[in-house]
């Protein structure tokens, strides 16, 4: 049985990774209305996984015994200066989504929940993928500054990162 204290910081983390599925969703639809077609591949792809990370929570609060609550969600934004500014954005939200995760592990550790910190762990790892693989994109786009040649070589590698993502190869 999980305390009211961790359910509701689990329900919280349903809202933030709903968010995130709906935020790269929008990034999405951006990049293929400015012909970013790769990024945009991968971007549905990773809204796709966000999506996965939300089912996950939702299914062990009701293994638990417990309700889980789908949100009322907030609108993301939908207009970016540049593909890099869209990824610096989805740097720093990942960043964010980690302090959420490490706030959970942290409340969940105090109350000797060790269920709920074991299951943590996975997105702990996670986290950790996803601040890496998006900051890797961010120095790649630093690295072509100003080169539209190569934002369109990138673009090409994410489309064929989101091939490789959804085959379930990464
Ligand atoms: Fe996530």
């Amino acid at each position: 049985m999980l305390s009211q204290e961790i359910l509701d910081k689990l329900n919280n983390q349903i809202d933030v990774e709903f968010y995130s599925s709906n935020l790269y969703l929008q990034m999405a639809s951006w990049c293929e209305a400015q012909n970013y077609t790769g990024a945009s591949k991968f971007l549905m792809e990773h809204a796709d996984e966000e999506m996965e990370h939300m089912r996950r929570i939702f299914k062990y609060i009701n293994d638990t015994g417990s309700q889980a609550i789908i949100p009322q969600l907030e609108q993301p934004p939908f207009s970016y200066e540049s593909l890099q500014h869209v990824f610096k954005e989805i740097y720093k939200h990942e960043c964010y989504v980690t302090s959420t995760i490490n706030e959970l592990v942290a409340t969940t550790t105090a109350a000797d929940d060790y269920s709920t910190l074991n299951f943590l762990q996975w997105y702990v790892a996670e986290q950790h993928e996803e601040e890496h693989l998006f900051m890797g994109i961010v120095n790649r786009m630093a690295m072509v500054e100003g080169s539209r040649t190569g934002l369109l070589m990138i673009d090409k590698e994410l489309s064929a990162s989101a091939d490789t993502r959804a085959s379930g190869t990464r």
